[in-house]
């Protein structure tokens, strides 16, 4: 006889993952191992909630493999432009055969698409291969969803409007023992007008700063040496913890942490060397922020700073509140203060409205701030969102014309600013063996470029002074430095 189901979370999960464990041991039964594959695409919020995901299957009993021929197979979807949406169909097209060949297996969508309702109806009618289908508010679930689904037999369809609970403490699995990525806010209150990730992910709400601290001295003591934190809009980190019956619930004055408060606290934390953080909005972020980073050794230096465009009449379309000049103002006040740092971005090309001069600026913005990288993508629609009831969508063959002329003048630069660092000793923190050539071990420099160099498996989590000798576009090859 099993106890009563708990009614707190994350007990509950917990409960289920055991339940789930018998159900998977009794499957065992016919097979040595059941296995699992979480695919997942977009951002690197994205990547940490699929670790997520991964924590939770292996605790039931599911070993891990590559490719999606798996008794499990779970997909963490990305909508933030259509070609994610049409990579997903792509997917259940090619698992439509192999389910036919494997009737038992299990096949579950969860994430930003699936908060859509048109894509939940399409998946309901068309591909009734999929078992389980849940959003971005209730991942903490699986267990509890996949215990449904195995008990009853029915497909399982459960999407939230929004964040009613924000589980934490539930298992994970690190692709590197040594670095992780770390929630520090949820959702998104900034609703530039091209963009779906408030609708999808919900209101901004940030985690008490001393539970965040709390996990990464938990991770710290496991082997973690490099956190990023993770958030859609980090600058506006600790102003809203919760919201009661729709109203915004603030922090208390008194109570505020700061993001680069929290910042200077995750630095103080023993075992940690390096900290990430991602995304910044340029309309936020403040001199204290270039202070700390300017200061903090173990703070990266690297701003990611999604600019969008550089035309101010496209940027108050596109509802990012700040001016092309003052864009610029605050890239030169980073790099005043850090004049090494490396700063990458996002642009998008083709918003409606853009003319050929509004994408000039653009490529002016681009060729004064000679970015470290960008990446730069091409308008995509998406339905809901103001910009996608615009009138002067740009023409296609216009939009492509544009998006390669502005990757031609990015490649350029980036070349040429990563390039800066040849004969440069740089701190480079090891991750794997190198893929081509297993003489060679891969890692990354503070600043997020790629070096490959001679070494073994032993140095795999060490942070060592590496040689940088040649460039090769957005990777080095380097040499130990003894
Ligand atoms: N079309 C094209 N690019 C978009 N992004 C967000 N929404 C869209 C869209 N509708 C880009 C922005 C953002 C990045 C994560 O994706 O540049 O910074
Ligand atoms: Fe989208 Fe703007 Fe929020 Fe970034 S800040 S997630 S681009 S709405």
């Amino acid at each position: 006889m099993h106890n009563s189901v708990p009614v707190m979370e994350p007990d509950r999960q917990y409960y289920y993952m055991d339940r789930c464990k018998e159900l998977v041991l009794e499957l065992k039964k016919n097979k040595d191992v059941m296995t699992y594959s979480v695919v997942t695409f977009g951002c690197q919020m994205n990547a940490h909630d699929s670790d997520k995901l991964k924590g939770i299957l292996e605790m039931i009993g599911f070993e891990e493999v590559e490719g999606e021929n798996a008794d499990f197979v779970i997909f963490n979807t990305c909508t933030v432009r259509e070609n994610a949406n049409k990579k997903l169909y792509g997917h259940l097209g090619h698992l439509k055969s192999l389910k036919k060949k494997k009737p038992n297996m299990i096949i579950a969508l969860c994430g930003c698409m699936m908060q859509e309702p048109h894509v939940v109806e399409t998946i309901k009618s068309k591909y009734k291969i999929v078992d389980i289908v849940f959003g971005t508010h209730n991942i903490y679930k699986l267990a509890e969803l996949i215990f449904n689904r195995l008990s009853t037999g029915e497909r399982i369809f459960e999407i939230l409007d929004k964040s009613y609970d924000t589980v934490e403490k539930l298992p994970q699995k690190r692709k590197y023992s040594f670095k992780s990525g770390v929630n520090i806010m949820y959702g998104c209150n900034n609703f530039c007008s091209y963009c779906i990730v408030p609708y999808v992910r919900g209101r901004e709400k940030s985690r008490p700063a001393e539970d965040i601290l709390a996990e990464i001295r938990d991770i710290s003591t496991k082997g973690v040496k490099e956190v990023m934190l993770l958030g859609q809009n980090v600058n506006s980190y600790g102003q809203i913890y919760n919201y009661e019956d729709g109203k915004i619930v603030r922090v208390p004055e008194n109570e505020k942490v700061t993001f680069p408060e929290l910042l200077t606290m995750v630095c103080q934390i023993d075992g940690i060397e390096r900290v990430r953080f991602m995304t910044s909005h340029p309309k936020d972020l403040s001199d204290e922020l270039i202070q700390v980073m300017a200061r903090e050794p173990k703070v990266c230096k690297h701003i990611h700073l999604p600019v969008q465009s550089g035309s101010t009449d496209i940027l108050g379309k596109m509802n990012r509140r700040y001016t092309k000049e003052q864009y610029l103002d605050l890239v030169e006040k980073i790099r005043q203060a850090m004049p090494d740092v490396s700063i990458t971005t996002d642009i998008i090309v083709g918003f409606p409205g853009e003319s050929e001069e509004d994408f000039l600026e653009t490529l002016d913005v681009v060729k004064k701030v000679e970015y470290d990288q960008a990446y730069t993508f091409i308008y995509s629609k998406r339905t809901g969102t103001p910009a996608s009831i615009m009138d002067n969508q740009v023409p296609e063959s216009e939009v492509k014309e544009r998006f390669n002329r502005l990757l031609a003048t990015v490649n350029e630069i980036s070349y040429k600013r990563v390039g800066r660092y040849e004969n440069v000793i740089k701190d480079v923190l090891v991750e794997e063996i190198n893929h081509q050539d297993k003489e060679l071990v891969t890692g990354r420099t503070e600043e997020n470029i790629t070096v490959h160099f001679k070494g073994d498996s032993s140095l795999i989590g060490s942070i060592i002074p590496v040689k940088l000798l040649s460039c090769k576009g957005f990777y080095y090859l380097g040499e130990r430095e003894l």
